[in-house]
């Protein structure tokens, strides 16, 4: 009966045990999951036009070796991660549909326009430190496809983080220029990362309820504290600053206060009205419609191959 079925889905979940495809599962847990994933998936595939943005123009072989592969791997994030979200009965096809039809949404960050070289190293320092911050405790999930997904898409993430400081600490040991370079990338990342990490918690209709499936792990609101914890000692060795005046360790909480990220920034980006959002899309609606006669030859192949095994 359903009563069971209920009984036996509560229990996987609070003995920390994992829900797998074919296990019954609340029509609302499936579709939590089937949004935040696909809201996951499609981050990593816009997350590779910033970036990419630079390839042409990496200073060095060295760095443009590196920013390649990463940007490749953010497109294997996608693609895993688009693989979890079929495992709940959706198909690939119609995600993309909705993220290029604007239906459903991606990360706040990737809508802000990369303008300087400086911009990779500070997108692979605090970006990616931000979403492996949010990302480490989403291995443990309570869904099996999107727990294991991540761990592997954290550890490439982890890379990701060292490219972005190491070229930052390189760049700091360079001519004033450079160091100015950084500083003011920092100056615009900084409030955009924080926001990364979601509405404040008050204001943030889903976490209750994902924290009770053991989706999330974590409110926004202390992995955005933790983020600012573990940056603030980074920027020390690198020799920057952020741009919060309000910045400052608070001995009697053992962590740091910091400002209000501005919300009606946060609340228009996440509406479509970012600096870049309109070129996202447009990209991608591109590159999906230039693919096309990829897809059809690849079924067209896939059918006569089917044929062909049948006769
Ligand atoms: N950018 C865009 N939309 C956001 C963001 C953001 N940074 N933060 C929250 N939202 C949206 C939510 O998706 C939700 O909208 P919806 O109900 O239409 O889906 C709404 O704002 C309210 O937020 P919450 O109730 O707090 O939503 P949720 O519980 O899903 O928490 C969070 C948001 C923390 C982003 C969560 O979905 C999550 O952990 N996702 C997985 C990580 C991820 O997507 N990372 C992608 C960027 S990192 C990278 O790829 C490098």
């Amino acid at each position: 009966t359903i009563i069971e079925l209920e009984t036996e889905f509560e229990r996987i979940i609070q003995s920390d045990q994992r829900i797998e495809p074919r296990d019954w599962m609340p029509d609302g847990y499936r579709k939590t999951l089937i949004r935040q994933i696909a809201q996951h998936a499609h981050s990593e595939i816009i997350g590779m036009q910033p970036e990419g943005n630079w390839l042409t123009r990496a200073p060095s072989l060295r760095r443009k070796a590196i920013l390649m592969a990463k940007v490749q791997d953010e497109a294997g994030h996608g693609l895993y991660l688009y693989s979890a979200t079929e495992t709940l009965g959706v198909d690939r096809a119609e995600l993309t549909d909705n993220l290029i039809e604007g239906r459903q949404k991606y990360s706040s960050i990737f809508n802000y326009p990369t303008l300087s070289f400086a911009d990779v190293g500070v997108i692979g320092w605090l970006v990616d430190g931000a979403a492996i911050c949010n990302q480490v405790p989403l291995c443990r999930s309570s869904y099996g496809p999107y727990g294991r997904a991540m761990i592997r898409v954290c550890k490439e993430e982890s890379f990701h983080q060292r490219q972005g400081f190491e070229l930052l600490m390189t760049m700091m040991s360079g001519t004033q220029a450079q160091r100015d370079m950084v500083q003011e990338s920092v100056n615009r990342w900084w409030w955009p990362a924080l926001m990364m990490f979601g509405p404040p918690d008050d204001r943030s209709p889903n976490s209750a309820q994902s924290m009770a499936w053991r989706i999330k792990r974590h409110t926004n609101d202390e992995l955005r504290q933790r983020f600012v914890d573990m940056s603030v000692p980074q920027a020390e060795i690198l020799g920057v600053t952020f741009p919060d005046p309000d910045l400052r360790w608070n001995a009697e909480r053992g962590a740091h206060d910091f400002g209000e990220p501005d919300w009606d920034e946060f609340m228009q980006v996440v509406k479509g009205n970012g600096a870049t959002s309109v070129e996202r899309i447009a990209n991608r609606r591109a590159a999906h419609e230039n693919g096309a006669w990829v897809r059809e030859a690849a079924a067209a192949f896939a059918a006569r191959t089917a044929a062909a095994d049948t006769t």
